[in-house]
């Protein structure tokens, strides 16, 4: 009977679909000829993101305000609409917030995970993509990063990603039908090449490149460069930058994947591009794509940070048959596109 009252039409549930990387993804997804389903409580996103997922791809796509954690609430969406799979986005990022804040983390981050987990399984929804982070490798890692290093978490945000990935390995275990898949970002930045949507941190941005592009749209005076006593090329840190819609049309190529249940088993991939890039050569890069020059001052190190951390993307070319297109003047182009047409954001 209540299957009755669903529309045929089937949904990938997004949930934290109205932040940064979620945007984005919905935009990809839409594009690709899925109908996303936006779950999420708002406490980092602004609901006007939704026009401009509108403006770019002509659909405005459903959307539900509701923390995750209600699991209630959360019931009745599945009871209402005949849900495929979900990409699971939501939760909170900062890790040097995680260190001062550890419950906030661990309670937002797992209790969301284990609600949307219950109601899937009410529902016999079994395909879940889960956004987990280079920072679970930590600093005993070897460049580039291979998805089977030893995981050393060093916040407590790395560690509800450990952990939420062990949940739903066990999930699996306890039931072969659930079709997992679990990405490993490096360092997304950039916005949607139309300019419309990109990252809009509140308060001061903890990551570079939204600090460098707030600087050079005049919000703060200069960027502070944490160290150059590293031992790499320049001496400043050197990560991994992957531009946020490569990202995105990573989790389309997963969802397909998960799809046709190609994964017999939870697999950890890693999205990156396999290229690091100092600090230096990030705000070199993004003078050049803003124009102008760029006031820097070198300060101390960062606590926490490690010197370099890029990905082994071996595993995403061979399971997913994905790979970045976009180098690094597109991520500086787009992300600096985005902030001089935006420069407080949305
Ligand atoms: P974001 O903060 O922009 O998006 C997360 C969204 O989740 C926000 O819109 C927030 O309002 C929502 N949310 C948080 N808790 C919720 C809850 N209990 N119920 C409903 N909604 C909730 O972050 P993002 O950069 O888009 O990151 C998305 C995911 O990717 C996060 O899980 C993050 O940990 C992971 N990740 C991000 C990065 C990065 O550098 N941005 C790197 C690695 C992994
Ligand atoms: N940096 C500066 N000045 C700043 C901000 C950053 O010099 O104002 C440096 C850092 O020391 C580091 C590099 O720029 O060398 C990148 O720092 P980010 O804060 O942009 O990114 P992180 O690599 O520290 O961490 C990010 C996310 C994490 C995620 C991780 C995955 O913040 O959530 O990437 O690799 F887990």
């Amino acid at each position: 009977m209540k299957n009755n009252k669903k529309s045929s039409k089937r949904f990938v549930l997004v949930t934290g679909g109205t932040g940064y990387i979620g945007s984005h993804t919905v935009v990809a997804l839409i594009a690709a000829g899925y109908n996303p389903i936006i779950v999420d409580n708002l406490s980092n996103s602004k609901v006007s993101v939704l026009k401009r997922i509108k403006k770019i791809t002509g659909k405005l796509p459903l959307f539900y305000k509701m923390d995750l954690r209600n699991t209630m609430a959360l019931n009745k969406i599945f009871q209402k609409h005949s849900i495929a799979s979900v990409i699971h986005f939501a939760g909170f990022k900062a890790v040097g917030e995680s260190v001062a804040e550890p419950l906030k983390y661990y309670e937002n981050n797992i209790q969301s995970t284990i609600s949307l987990c219950k109601v899937m399984n009410m529902h016999s929804v079994k395909k879940i993509i889960f956004s987990s982070s280079a920072s679970v490798y930590g600093e005993a890692s070897v460049v580039p990063i291979k998805e089977n290093s030893l995981p050393v978490p060093a916040s407590p945000y790395a560690c509800t990603k450990l952990m939420i990935e062990q949940i739903l390995i066990d999930i699996y275990l306890a039931d072969p039908f659930w079709r997992i898949a679990l990405l490993r970002y490096f360092n997304p930045v950039g916005a949607h090449e139309s300019g419309l949507m990109g990252e809009d941190p509140q308060g001061i941005p903890n990551n570079l490149m939204p600090y460098i592009s707030q600087v050079a749209v005049g919000r703060h005076k200069k960027v502070n460069i944490f160290g150059n006593d590293y031992p790499t090329d320049d001496g400043t840190g050197v990560r991994d930058y992957i531009h946020v819609m490569d990202l995105a049309e990573g989790h389309v190529a997963a969802l397909k994947k998960i799809e046709t249940a190609t994964f017999k088993k939870p697999q950890i991939i890693n999205l990156g591009t396999g290229k690091g890039y100092s600090v230096i050569e990030i705000l070199r890069a993004f003078e050049k794509a803003a124009g102008k020059v760029i006031p820097y001052r070198i300060t101390k190190r960062r606590p926490g940070d490690i010197a370099a951390c890029y990905a082994d993307i071996k595993l995403a070319k061979k399971l997913l048959g994905w790979k970045a297109k976009r180098n690094l003047a597109d991520m500086c182009a787009d992300a600096w596109h985005w902030q001089s047409q935006n420069p407080k954001g949305y």
